[in-house]
Formats: C-alpha cells, sequence, structure tokens
C-alpha cells in the first residue's frame, strides 16, 4: 500500500468508480451518437502510456483536493467498442489502477463486447486479466433488425457469443434496442420469450431507438426515409415488455434497465446516484464531490477526438477543461439521474431543496404520479416514460 493512500483511509466515505473510455468501432452503426470512430491503427505503447497517465494526474488530483473516497469500487470499459481493446492495455490499466487506488474485494469490473469481435478466445484473455462482467451488444433478436440497425453481426453469432460468454462469466448482460417502426409487438415478445429461456442472463439494458442529431438515422428520418413507432403504442412495447421480464425474474430499477436480484449493475448505480467516478480516455469525463471548503462538485472532462487526446496526454496528462458546476447544473443533475431509479432520489442529496417547485410537487403528489416518503422523491412506476416532462414541471414552473 503506498503512503499516500494511508493517509486517505482515515476520512475515506464515498464510492469511486473508473470509467474507460475506448473509442474505435469496426463500423459506425447509423443510430449511434456515442464518442465512436471506425477502428485504425494504434500505437499500443502510446495509449498505454496516456491511460497510465490520467490515472496517476488522477491520484495526485484526488490526494490534493482532499477527496474522499474508499478504493475503486466499479470499473466500466465502455465505448466505442472495447472488446476490441489490445489485451494488454486492459491489463496495464487493471494493474495500475490497483497498485494506485486499490480494488475493493467484491469490485465489479465491466466490458462491453460486441458479439462480432468477441470469439472464444478473446473472451477467455478478458476473464483472465480480471474482467467478471460482460455487458454484450446483442442489440435485436431477429436478423432483419440486425440489419436495418447496421449491425455487423446476426443472430446466431450472438448466441455464440452468449454460450461462451456463459461457460466463463458468472455476471452477464445484454443490450437491445427495441420498439423499431413497424417491428409488431407479438413477434417482439415471442422473440424476447424465447430468449430470456435460452439464455442464462442476469441483467438486461432495453433501449427504445432514439433519434439522435449527427447520425445517418438523424440524416435518414428528416428525409423521411425512416419513421418512429408512435407513442402509444412505444408505451404499449414498454409495459409489455416489463411484464415478460417480471415473470422471468428480471426487475426494473432504472428506466431501461433490469436485472435479477443481486445483479443491479453497481457502476450505473454510482452515476445514478451521483457518486463519485474518475473517466479517463477520449470525450470520458468525470466527477468528484469536493468537500472542503463546502460541498462542490468538479468535473474532468477530456479531450473527445482521439487522435487530439493522445496526443495530449501521451506525455503527461491533460483534460480539455476541468471546472466545479454550479450549485443549480449540479442539483438538476442529480434529480435528472436519481428520478431514473426505481428507488428514487434521497432529497438531502439536493443542495438547494428549493428548486423543486412546491406547487408543482403537490400536484404531481396529488396525481399520484410523484411520491415523497422517508426523505426520498421517486416517480411513480407507470410515469417513468414521462420523466423528461415531470422534471421539466418540478423545476420550471
Ligand atoms: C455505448 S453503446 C454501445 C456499446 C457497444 N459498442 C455496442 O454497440 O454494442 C451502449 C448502448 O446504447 C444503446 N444505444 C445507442 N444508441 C442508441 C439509440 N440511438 N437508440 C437506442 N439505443 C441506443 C445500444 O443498445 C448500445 O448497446
Ligand atoms: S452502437 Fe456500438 S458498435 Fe455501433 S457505432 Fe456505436 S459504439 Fe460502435
Amino acid at each position: 500500500m503506498f503512503p499516500w493512500f494511508k493517509v486517505l483511509k482515515k476520512n475515506t466515505q464515498n464510492l469511486l468508480s473508473l470509467y474507460v473510455h475506448w473509442p474505435y468501432c469496426k463500423s459506425k452503426c447509423p443510430y449511434c451518437d456515442f464518442n465512436s470512430h471506425i477502428n485504425e491503427k494504434i500505437d499500443i505503447n502510446k495509449w498505454i502510456a496516456s491511460f497510465n497517465n490520467q490515472l496517476c494526474y488522477m491520484k495526485d488530483e484526488l490526494i490534493h483536493k482532499n477527496i474522499d473516497f474508499k478504493n475503486l469500487n466499479t470499473i466500466f470499459f465502455g465505448g466505442g467498442t472495447p472488446s476490441l481493446m489490445p489485451i494488454k492495455i486492459i491489463e496495464h490499466i487493471l494493474n495500475i489502477s490497483d497498485k494506485i487506488f486499490g480494488m475493493s474485494k467484491n469490485i465489479e469490473i465491466t466490458l462491453e463486447a460486441n458479439p462480432s469481435s468477441s470469439d472464444k478466445n478473446k473472451l477467455i484473455n478478458l476473464k483472465k486479466v480480471g474482467i467478471n462482467r460482460l455487458s454484450i451488444g446483442v442489440q435485436s433478436l431477429n436478423n432483419k433488425n440486425l440489419k436495418f440497425l447496421g449491425r455487423l453481426h446476426n443472430i446466431k453469432d450472438a448466441q455464440i457469443t452468449l454460450e461462451n460468454a456463459s461457460n466463463l462469466f458468472k455476471n452477464i448482460s445484454v443490450d437491445l434496442i427495441y420498439a423499431l417502426y413497424g417491428q409488431k409487438l407479438k413477434i417482439w415478445t415471442n422473440e424476447l420469450i424465447l430468449f430470456l429461456k435460452t439464455n442464462n442472463l442476469h441483467h438486461i439494458s432495453l433501449y427504445q431507438l432514439t433519434i439522435e442529431e449527427n447520425t445517418q438515422f438523424f440524416n435518414d428520418y428528416k428525409k423521411g426515409l425512416i419513421k418512429l413507432i408512435d407513442n402509444d403504442l412505444a408505451a404499449e412495447f414498454y409495459s409489455t415488455t416489463n411484464d415478460i421480464l417480471k415473470e422471468f425474474q428480471f426487475f426494473k430499477y432504472e428506466i431501461s434497465n433490469y436485472a435479477k436480484k443481486g445483479f443491479e449493475c453497481r457502476h450505473n448505480l454510482n452515476y445514478w446516484n451521483s457518486e463519485n467516478w474518475i473517466g479517463i480516455g477520449p470525450g470520458a469525463y468525470g466527477r468528484v464531490w469536493l468537500r472542503n471548503p463546502k460541498v462542490k462538485r468538479i468535473e474532468y472532462k477530456n479531450y473527445t477526438n482521439p487522435k487530439t487526446w493522445l496526443s495530449k496526454n501521451m506525455n503527461k496528462a491533460e483534460f480539455e477543461k476541468i471546472y466545479t458546476l454550479e450549485d443549480e447544473a449540479s442539483d438538476i443533475d442529480t434529480l435528472i439521474m436519481g428520478l431514473r431509479l426505481n428507488n428514487g432520489i434521497r432529497i438531502s442529496k439536493l443542495k438547494n431543496k428549493l428548486m423543486i417547485n412546491s406547487k408543482a410537487l403537490e400536484e404531481l403528489q396529488n396525481k399520484n404520479i410523484i411520491s415523497t416518503k422517508n426523505g426520498i422523491l421517486k416517480v411513480n412506476e407507470n410515469h417513468s416514460l414521462k420523466l423528461n416532462s415531470i422534471i421539466n414541471y418540478l423545476i420550471d414552473v
């Protein structure tokens, strides 16, 4: 153990997570607005040096700013397509993180894996270096929709990845996109039931397709080449899907996330609960709470473009921006994140409780849309799809 760590241990309190962004993919999916770029030849040593510099810098920052934290509670390799990441880089990040921050005994280490870049050997190596949770981008349960979504795998590839993964990992999540225009509810429910019966999964993230600016789908949508499902049908998809997942013992703990008991994604819970996290890699950002002199939240924003990020971090760490969040912005973020959770948000987390309009709150309570009990504010189950308008109403009347 490093001496500085002993000093920190005295007043440690908060959970600390690490997010690692890998910005490359084999191809760009037409709906995706994540910071992802077509794979290119990379210099492994330069990437290792840059990640290393960022981790060391963050260690110094946390000490310098006297931030309370326990050792790492979760690590998440997201992307992009982290299953394309050279194993040597993953291994290095895990080793150095352990050395400088320490890892909690039951640390959760997730990696997003695409079926088109996760053969058996890759999965074996991921397990060997310490990944203990896989989030597999299955995305759709039939080949027609996989093609529409521009995916490089078919349903058979996804099934092989899932089989290999379940022989190796005890915590497997799957990402799916559903409620596409023209998708039939009956066909979707049959596909989902068969999928849940066939595979031993622990967690599912289920997203309804959204059209994001600066994507191919955005242009197609504007030209009328693709359409979105109507809101009522989308709501029906949502509630029917919730019912099916419940039957299979998957409990909704966040608007789009379902888990078997004890398999909620601890990393994402740290975000939604507005805890501390460090973000390294292109476009990643981190947020930590400063306790002294007052409670303030500080944000570290990385350069988004991979080449810029690499050139800035190769010799010493450099962030595009480091700044303290305004109390109001921080509160709004805490509220938006926390209300996504089924368990809601502890009101004491808000610095300025007066930001919530009391008349609006009373009205929403009377309509049974929101409840406040024992200091917890939460959106009631069948209103979660209207979360954005509920929040706007609460803080903006
Ligand atoms: C970082 S992304 C992708 C991880 C991985 N590269 C993959 O494609 O499987 C995380 C998830 O967000 C979801 N997603 C991304 N864009 C979306 C959109 N426009 N509409 C709905 N879901 C989306 C997808 O399910 C995706 O797996
Ligand atoms: S959805 Fe995943 S694989 Fe597709 S471009 Fe985005 S990050 Fe890459």
